[in-house]
């Protein structure tokens, strides 16, 4: 039977948990273990997520996670601190970005002893390799920073920490899509559940609990070449959103240099870690103009911007708008055993034998600094003044700390996942004592219902599949590397627009079994708001900082800028409204980025 024919979509099903998490991957899963491990194994913690766990996008991260271990030279927790808050442009709340820094030593040795396999140094220390804007001792280096596991370290991540979920007995739910929050009490209330569709039967099911965090990734889906997966679709940051609650910093979004020329697919900065270089098309090493003492592992933003400019100047390889990575000099013994899935993509998408080819690269969106506002133990905010939201949390890419300001360092993302959901579970559990029981928000799963039945029921309109790729194309040349009022206020428009369009959603699939039409359109719908907040920051922030290049405004300006974006949407009228957040600076005073 059809849905539209039993009357569309409905509540089957109500769960009682103690605590939801919502999402798989590092975040999500290193909160789970760490509820369990605090409240026993009698304490029902359940975790929910659109994919089977192990296809969490955790596991697509490739190059490393960062501690300064020191394991092959001199390094302290304190560069790394110094790095990170330098790497995010002064953006970073420095109070949030000293407790990551500090955090990542113990952290990977934990993880370590959760059976995570990492490469070794020949002593049997756990190998440490480069990466971009880590610099050794105050601005010189670059320093051996990120642990690894090959280039698979995101996946090893993934399989420790789910096999230590399933051993302490943590609930999955597979393949179940959230799409509401429930927040009975409306916006000023405290968060109780979630309301979720089962992909494989697309019945509607209702989750309770005194906690829920949010660990459910990024959105880089709202652009055309992104290294970010399908699923990616910010959901965790449209949900509370739309319910008037905050998102931070969402103009400023991560462009890594070495994406697979067209396809986006991420080539790590692990391949210029091991000693790989950009050329243009006369066969110049250009990053040595741009960032004379970093060269190739410069702040991303910095090498992003450098090819732009490349490309701009018709350096671009054939006058197109590529330029190559230089791997060639590594060697079979670096490339097939310390970067053995990086060339197999090389090899397999794009026929190419990086022992003897140069590979085309180009600039692709992977990742969101911005997302939902959170103190260090993943308490969602619910504004800039810092009130929390009672019995919400967010870790992960979702959630903005402040710890990655303007622009991430490379391996401080796994880092993030593993320190802030890891802090979030702790503090989740030591919450549940105080936090009232759940209750039900009937509003809410009406509202899922009729949303759903209104998408199934429907004959006229457009396929989600259009309305996206617009989407993904305008903003990737409207709001992507580099940006101007113009371009942003067309974007801007062009987004309204779309959000018009999809109101009315054609969706060919009318069955109730794995019906990923359906699923789509919703996903489509998280996209557009989440294009509208990030286009709403951008526009309004009149400098260049970081991940957000304003060629109207290019200067950094501290005295006008430095400060925290927060965007709401009024969820009755839709007007938007800024607000902004002192940066909270404890050691280091803002000063001019050399590389
Ligand atoms: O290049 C990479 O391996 C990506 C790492 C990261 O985004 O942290």
């Amino acid at each position: 039977m059809t849905l539209a024919a039993r009357g569309g979509v409905s509540p089957t099903r109500v769960h009682e948990m103690d605590a939801i998490v919502v999402g798989a991957g590092g975040a999500g899963l290193y909160a789970a273990l760490e509820l369990k491990q605090e409240l026993g194994p009698t304490a029902r913690i359940g975790v929910i997520s659109k994919l089977y766990p192990s296809r969490s996008h955790t596991g697509a991260a490739q190059g490393g996670v960062c501690a300064a271990l020191g394991n092959t030279e001199e390094d302290h927790w304190e560069w790394h601190w110094f790095d990170t808050v330098k790497g995010g442009d002064y953006l970073v709340d420095q109070d949030a970005a000293e407790v990551m820094c500090h955090d990542a030593v113990e952290t990977i040795i934990n993880l370590e002893h959760l059976g995570l396999p990492f490469d070794r140094t020949e002593d049997g220390l756990i190998n440490q390799r480069r990466f971009g804007g880590h610099t050794r001792n105050y601005g010189e280096g670059p320093v051996r920073r990120s642990c690894f596991a090959a280039d698979r370290t995101g996946h090893a991540i993934l399989q420790t920490l789910f096999q230590q979920c399933i051993r302490r007995e943590v609930t999955f739910f597979d393949e179940y899509q959230v799409l509401d929050l429930a927040l009975p009490e409306g916006p000023d209330g405290r968060v109780s559940g979630v309301i979720a569709m089962q992909t494989a039967t697309s019945e509607l099911h209702a989750f309770r609990a005194k906690a829920v965090l949010f660990a459910t990734g990024g959105y880089g889906k709202i652009f055309k070449v992104t290294s970010n997966a399908h699923t990616l679709t910010g959901d965790g940051m449209a949900i509370p959103y739309r319910r008037g609650l905050p998102l931070e910093d969402m103009e400023f979004f991560q462009f890594h240099p070495t994406g697979m020329h067209r396809l986006g697919f991420l080539l790590s900065e692990a391949m210029r870690g091991e000693g790989g270089f950009l050329v243009n098309d006369t066969g110049e090493r250009f990053m040595e103009r741009y960032a004379p003492t970093m060269k190739d592992l410069a702040s991303r933003d910095v090498v992003s911007r450098s090819i732009y400019l490349e490309i701009a100047e018709g350096r671009g390889i054939g006058g197109s708008d590529f330029v190559h990575l230089d791997v060639r000099h590594l060697g079979a013994e670096v490339l097939n055993k310390k970067l053995p899935d990086m060339s197999g993509f090389i090899r397999t998408y794009f026929g190419l034998e990086p022992l003897t080819d140069l590979v085309p690269i180009q600039p692709t969106a992977h990742y969101a600094m911005g997302g939902v506002p959170t103190d260090v133990d993943g308490r969602v905010l619910r504004d800039a003044a810092g009130a929390i939201v009672p019995g919400f949390y967010a870790a992960g890419e979702v959630a903005c700390v402040s710890v990655h300001g303007a622009n991430r360092l490379g391996t401080n993302s796994l880092l993030d996942i593993l320190v802030f959901g890891r802090r979030a579970g702790k503090r989740m559990a030591a919450d549940l004592a105080d936090l009232p029981e759940p209750a039900a928000d009937a509003e809410a799963e009406a509202s899922v219902q009729a949303h759903a039945r209104d998408l199934l029921e429907g004959t006229r309109g457009e396929r989600p599949a259009v309305i996206r790729a617009e989407l993904q194309e305008t903003m990737f040349t409207k709001c992507g590397v580099y940006r101007t009022q113009q371009l942003l206020t067309e974007c801007r428009d062009e987004v309204a627009a779309l959000r018009k369009r999809a109101r009315h959603l054609l969706v060919d699939d009318k069955g109730s079994r794995y019906n990923t039409d359906l699923g789509e359109a919703f996903e489509l719908n998280f996209l557009l708001d989440c294009a509208e907040a990030t286009v709403g920051s951008a526009l309004a922030r009149r400098e260049s900082r970081g991940g957000h290049a304003r060629e109207d405004f290019p200067e950094r300006d501290d005295a006008d800028w430095l400060k925290h974006t927060f965007i709401t949407r009024d969820p009755a009228g839709g007007d938007l409204s800024l607000t902004y957040k002192p940066v909270t600076i404890t050691k280091f005073e803002p000063k001019a980025r050399t590389y």
